[in-house]
């Protein structure tokens, strides 16, 4: 399995690993709370671009580190300006996830360039979760330890069987590092977890070996419904959702909506989690709030679903909208 993700690793992002580099881990998840517990001591910092993967800020909180969420442009593209702003000497990762959770952001080359001069200059090591690094629409996604190779002798790379391959249920993860660091979390994990387990190892091989045809197949019908969601969700007034360019989800943001009333019950919706509890209720969709990724006044759509599934949902979501009174 090592072997087979550093094949992959450098046929699909150019990324060179020694198979001995390589963590296979149960799941994505537990593979970057691994490479978090061996990066961060008491006290260190870890930036965080906003809005951002929910579970980002409580695994760097169980490591006993401080999460620093740095907040994104319009294009919800992190800047160095605003990470130099937020960098201290206790400043020890930059947490970045492209394509994005739950923005559907897909960050451009020359971004990531500056990133990387910026972060070996400052001598911040990357945790990078590429995940969903072959679902994007449209534009390339660059690995960030590829648009700047010193991060290769600092940084953790991340990825996964979960999205490309919908193998969300087999938990099989990876990741990559630096032989210091990667054998750091392989003496951890072998006194947690000895490895994950041999069926979906097998299992993995399977898809890694003759499933890309399939992820090709996937990623295109994930293209379609970008565009689907996109064009409904902006056909409604006062609604605010830039192109997600990769994953699977949509981030628009409520805008004018804020503060309306749901007739029937009276409740204000003050915030996206207020609109997702109402919509939840009302009509049986489910979007996720935004505070879940510290953005209150959005909500996340995701698209990992049908055509038809999604047009009923946007349906139900619009004339929910247009429902509220000021
Ligand atoms: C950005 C991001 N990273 C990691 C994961 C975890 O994936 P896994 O199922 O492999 O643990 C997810 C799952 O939602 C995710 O969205």
């Amino acid at each position: 399995m090592r072997a087979e993700v550093a094949k992959r690793a450098e046929a699909d992002f150019g990324l060179r690993f020694a198979p001995e580099q390589i963590v296979v881990t149960a799941g994505a998840k537990i593979a970057i709370g691994q490479a978090l517990l061996c990066l961060v001591n008491p006290g260190d910092e870890v930036l965080i671009p906003a809005p951002f993967w929910t579970s980002y800020p409580e695994m760097v909180k169980l490591a006993e580190g401080v999460p620093v969420p740095v907040p994104c442009d319009a294009a919800f593209h992190p800047q160095v300006a605003a990470l130099e702003a937020a960098w201290t000497p206790r400043t020890r990762v930059l947490l970045l996830n492209t394509p994005n959770n739950p923005t559907g952001a897909v960050y451009p080359e020359a971004l990531l360039r500056e990133i990387g001069a910026w972060a070996l200059g400052r001598g911040v090591s990357l945790v990078s979760d590429e995940i969903y690094a072959s679902l994007t629409y449209g534009v390339e996604h660059v690995s960030p330890l590829r648009a700047a190779p010193g991060l290769m002798e600092t940084s953790f790379w991340i990825g996964g069987m979960s999205k490309a391959f919908a193998m969300t249920g087999w938990r099989m993860g990876f990741l990559a590092g630096p032989p210091r660091l990667a054998g750091a979390v392989a003496r951890m994990q072998s006194q947690l977890a000895s490895s994950p387990n041999a069926i979906s190892q097998n299992a993995s091989l399977a898809a890694l070996r003759g499933g890309l045809a399939d992820r090709e197949r996937m990623r295109e019908a994930f293209a379609a419904r970008a565009k689907l969601i996109v064009g409904s969700l902006r056909a409604i007034p006062g609604l605010q959702c830039p192109q997600p360019e990769g994953a699977f989800y949509a981030f628009p943001r409520l805008g004018a909506h804020l503060g309306r009333k749901d007739p029937a019950s009276g409740r204000v919706i003050a915030t996206g989690d207020d609109f997702a509890e109402l919509l939840l209720e009302s009509d049986g969709v489910a979007v996720m709030g935004g505070s879940a990724f510290g953005a209150p006044d959005a909500m996340r759509l995701s698209f990992a679903t049908s055509e038809s599934v999604l047009t009923r949902a946007l349906e139900k979501l619009a004339t929910r909208l247009a429902a509220l009174r000021a």
